[in-house]
């Protein structure tokens, strides 16, 4: 049966994906991130995980208000990078798993999850972030990937504890997928943020410090929060936390903490990384 070796929830800022781009990670601004992320590498590197299941949120490009699932699961062969306004970026499509795919699917509407199923899916940089940051030189990184994405952009939001039962169900579809593979978790978006209206440029430092020791330790109390706490408290981007929480439900063993960071500020959001291991 295929195992989840570990959960790595991260921040997604774009400006950081332009620093990667442009080999900038050594710049003031940026370099606590960036060596925040070596010993997630080094803890990479060992495992060598086959598949990542990615938890985003799409920021209104691939869903747009139209038309926009409050939980999506892609199947396609690959994934295309969206023009986010400056352009498309010149990144080849990153490598998609349909099999696993179709079984997570599958096993998520037997768990009473009634997702939609993308079988074309393009992504921005809340998928694409993390994956280059975490498998950099490789382009595109050749682990096969899951992308979940779930509604951070109109209200009603998935409540934070149905985002940790989502977690849990893909747990379980990963534990019954009948091969020796090994699967990391990713969750991509927060810390606390706003970016725009009254409360733009909000941080709430003691509620980052808070949300990671209880992912922790204590995620239940996390998915104790409304939708509303978290989006007074965190701001209203701020809310992607849930993709942490989702990431963190999908953590059945005993849970590690393998590293963690937290920088601010860089652009308007307080940037985060946690990496857990299960065993
Ligand atoms: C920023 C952060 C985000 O999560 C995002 O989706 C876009 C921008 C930022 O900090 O600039
Ligand atoms: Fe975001």
């Amino acid at each position: 049966m295929a195992r989840i070796i570990g959960a790595l929830a991260s921040s997604h800022i774009p400006s950081l994906g332009t620093a990667l781009s442009a080999g900038r990670q050594q710049e003031p601004c940026c370099k606590p991130f960036f060596d925040g992320c070596l010993p997630v590498l080094r803890w990479l590197e060992e495992e060598q995980p086959d598949v990542a299941v990615v938890l985003y949120n799409d920021h209104g490009l691939n869903f747009f208000l139209d038309n926009l699932p409050t939980f999506a699961v892609g199947a396609a062969t690959e994934y295309g990078c969206l023009d986010e306004g400056w352009g498309k970026p010149a990144l080849p499509p990153f490598n998609g798993y349909p099999e696993l795919s179709w079984h997570l699917i599958d096993s998520l509407v037997e768990q009473e999850f009634d997702i939609a199923m993308c079988q074309q899916l393009a992504v921005d940089h809340a998928f694409i972030n993390p994956l280059r940051l975490f498998w950099p030189g490789e382009n595109p990184p050749a682990i096969r990937t899951v992308p979940v994405a779930i509604n951070t952009v109109q209200f009603p939001l998935p409540r934070p504890a149905r985002c940790y039962a989502l977690g849990k169900a893909i747990g379980k579809a990963v534990a019954d997928w009948p091969t020796d593979e090994k699967v990391v978790v990713i969750g991509s978006g927060g810390l606390s943020h706003q970016l725009d209206g009254e409360r733009a440029g909000l941080i709430n430092k003691a509620f980052d410090e808070m949300c990671m020791e209880a992912l922790l330790h204590d995620p239940a109390k996390l998915a104790r929060l409304s939708s509303r706490d978290l989006l007074r408290e965190a701001g209203a981007q701020g809310a992607e936390l849930i993709m942490w929480l989702a990431a963190r439900g999908a953590l059945h063993g005993t849970v590690s903490k393998i590293h963690s960071s937290y920088h601010i500020p860089i652009a308007n959001t307080s940037a985060g990384l946690l990496a857990l291991a299960n065993r």
